[in-house]
């Protein structure tokens, strides 16, 4: 299914968890061509949050979405499919919600541009380095 396909990280922001939309979001990824080769639930430290977003560390919003994103759980999942990190991102529509297209994910659940419901892989080194940060091989799932 997933072996020699290509993968994205993508994560449920601990906003569209608070508001129970996992369901949804999930279902948007499924009815769009997206198969799931891995999920789970995190609640991430500070130091964790940190570590992730650890190319922004130098912009201003660096301490208040890494406190955002350790103030309650999110789901991490590696999604694949033809052309999954392209997908994935016209799925979830642009950071800042208010120039989001409709129908996109951000649109449809994000509060605002920083608490913006989901985050996807922007390239393809991003996305092996992102999905190996929550998930061994082991993990993954390629059958
Ligand atoms: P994401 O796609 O996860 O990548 C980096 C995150 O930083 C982004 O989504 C937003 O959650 C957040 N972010 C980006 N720009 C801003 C901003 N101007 N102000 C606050 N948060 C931002």
């Amino acid at each position: 299914m997933c072996a020699m396909i290509e993968k994205t990280l993508s994560i449920i922001k601990p906003d569209a968890v608070a508001k129970g939309v996992i369901g949804q979001i999930v279902a948007t990824f499924e009815g769009n061509g997206l198969k799931i080769a891995a999920m789970k639930m995190v609640y991430l430290s500070k130091r964790e949050a940190e570590g992730f977003y650890a190319v922004h560390r130098e912009r201003p919003f660096f301490g208040s979405l890494t406190d955002f994103m350790s103030s309650g759980p999110a789901v991490v999942m590696v999604l694949c499919g033809e052309n999954a990190i392209a997908r994935n991102r016209e799925l979830m529509g642009a950071t800042n919600p208010a120039e989001a297209d409709d129908g996109t994910l951000r649109k449809r659940f994000a509060s605002n541009i920083e608490q913006n419901a989901v985050h996807g892989s922007d390239a393809p080194e991003t996305a092996r380095t992102e999905i190996a940060y929550f998930f061994p091989e082991l993990e993954i799932v390629n059958g």
